[in-house]
């Protein structure tokens, strides 16, 4: 079992959007068991909440249902917890490095990293914008989970089943 952790800001835009997509992307190669995903935020401000309505929205036309998530904030201690901890931009990276514990056995980087050579360094922040953004949200981390799981196959952490 591999545990991935997603990380933005508020956790109720990018990362549920993530946890989501990845979720799915994972369910539907037979992959669901071995995989625990899970997202936070960096800040606190929406502990509790579900995921933004614009969020739900824009993933619910792609299939994917955010409604039973509720943010969280993130803690030092999921980087024990988590063999990888993926942030949404660079400054959720910076934040996370920050609060990386010296022991702590999860590998930080952006979700972005694993998309291809073309995609941007961030996801950038939807809160503010319109509903173009969410799918614009949408789009780059589908890719990036795409590139991801291709990574956590190549390195034996997952396997795919024999049916695929
Ligand atoms: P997220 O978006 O980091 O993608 O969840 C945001 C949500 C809330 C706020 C900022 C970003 N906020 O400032 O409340």
């Amino acid at each position: 079992m591999v545990a991935i952790l997603f990380v933005c800001l508020g956790n109720i835009c990018r990362s549920p959007t993530a946890e989501g997509v990845f979720r799915s992307l994972c369910r539907s190669k037979g992959l669901s068991e071995q995989v625990y995903v899970d997202s936070a935020g960096t800040g606190g401000w929406h502990v509790g909440n579900p995921a933004d309505p614009r969020a739900v929205a824009a993933a619910a036309g792609r299939g994917i249902d955010l409604s039973p998530l509720r943010a969280r904030q993130v803690e030092a201690v999921d980087f024990r917890r988590f063999n990888y901890v993926l942030a949404m931009d660079s400054s959720n990276f910076q934040d996370l490095s920050a609060l990386q514990p010296g022991d702590g056995s999860a590998q930080l980087s952006r979700l972005l990293s694993w998309a291809g050579p073309n995609a941007p360094v961030d996801v950038p922040d939807p809160y503010y914008g319109g509903d173009d953004g969410f799918e614009q949200v949408l789009d780059l981390i589908e890719e990036a989970s795409q590139g991801f799981l291709a990574h956590l196959i190549a390195t034996g952490n997952v396997t795919e089943p024999a049916w695929q």
